[in-house]
C-alpha cells in the first residue's frame, strides 16, 4: 500500500490558501481558507465555510479536467480542505479568459458586462501583489524572461481547450462561465494546470436568472456569497 501523504512544514501563506510541503517527494498539501480578499487586498473579510466549498469545486474540476487529458497538478482531496498537489514552480504570469465582458474589460473598454464574446479573449498579467498584479503581453513575458515561447504556447493551447471544457461542464449545469483566472507551474519538465479554480477566481452566473455566483458577490457588497459558493458546488458535483 502507499505511503499516506502526510503534512511537514508551512511553506507560504496566501490570501486564501496556505501551502505546506509533505514527506512524499515532489508533493505539496494545499490547505484552502475562509478568508477573502478583493481589490489587490485593499477589501479583506471571510466568507464562512469558503475553504471547504472551494476544496470540493477545485478538486471535482481537476477531476474532470484530468479525464478529458489536461495535466495539472492535482494529485488527491486529503480532507475538508486540504489537497494534494504537485510541487510545481508557479510561472508568474496570470491568464485570464473571458467569454463574456465583466469586470476591468468593461471598465478599461467603456463597455457594458455581459456581452457575449465572438471568440474567448485571452489576456495576461504579471503576478505580484505589490504591483497589482498588472497587465501585460507576451513580448513582455518572453522579454523578461517569465515563461519562454514554447511554455507559452502551452498556456495558450490549454487555456483554450480548458475553456471548451469547461463551458461546456458549466453549461450542462445551469451556469454560464463569463472569465477567470488561471495559473500554471513547472514540474519535471512539464507545464501543468496549477493554483485553485474555483468561484474565487471564475466569474460564473446562473443561467436562467443571470444572478452572480462567484466572488463578485462579495467584491460588489451583494450578499449571500456562501449560499453562492454553495450553490455552484451543488451543481458541480451534482
Ligand atoms: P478581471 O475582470 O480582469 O478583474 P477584476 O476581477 O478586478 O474585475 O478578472 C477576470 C477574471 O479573472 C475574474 O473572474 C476574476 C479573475 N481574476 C483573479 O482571480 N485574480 C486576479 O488577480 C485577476 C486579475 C483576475
Amino acid at each position: 500500500m502507499e505511503k499516506p501523504i502526510s503534512k511537514k512544514d508551512q511553506l507560504y501563506e496566501g490570501k486564501a490558501k496556505v501551502i505546506f510541503s509533505t514527506d512524499t517527494e515532489g508533493v505539496n498539501i494545499m490547505y484552502f481558507k475562509d478568508d477573502a480578499t478583493a481589490f489587490n487586498a485593499e477589501k479583506k473579510g471571510t466568507i464562512e465555510n469558503k475553504g471547504v466549498i472551494n476544496n470540493k469545486i477545485s478538486s471535482a474540476m481537476f477531476r474532470y479536467l484530468e479525464g478529458k487529458g489536461v495535466k495539472t497538478h492535482f494529485v488527491e482531496e486529503l480532507s475538508e480542505r486540504e489537497m494534494a498537489v504537485k510541487e510545481v514552480e508557479i510561472i508568474p504570469v496570470e491568464v485570464i479568459v473571458r467569454n463574456i465582458t465583466a469586470g476591468s474589460i468593461s471598465k478599461r473598454l467603456g463597455i457594458d458586462e455581459g456581452i457575449e464574446l465572438s471568440s474567448p479573449i485571452l489576456e495576461y498579467c504579471y503576478k505580484d501583489d505589490d504591483l497589482g498584479d498588472p497587465f501585460i503581453n507576451d513580448y513582455i513575458i518572453r522579454v523578461m524572461g517569465y515563461a519562454t515561447q514554447a511554455e507559452l504556447d502551452i498556456m495558450e493551447s490549454v487555456a483554450l481547450k480548458v475553456n471548451d471544457l469547461m463551458k461546456e461542464f458549466f453549461d450542462e449545469r445551469g451556469i454560464i462561465l463569463v472569465d477567470y483566472k488561471l495559473e500554471f507551474g513547472r514540474y519535471k519538465g512539464e507545464v501543468l494546470l496549477a493554483d485553485e479554480i474555483t468561484p474565487d477566481g471564475c466569474r460564473l452566473w446562473d443561467k436562467v436568472t443571470r444572478e452572480k455566483l462567484d466572488k463578485d458577490r462579495f467584491r460588489r457588497d451583494l450578499g449571500n456569497i456562501e449560499e453562492a459558493y454553495e450553490k455552484v458546488l451543488n451543481k458541480v458535483i451534482k
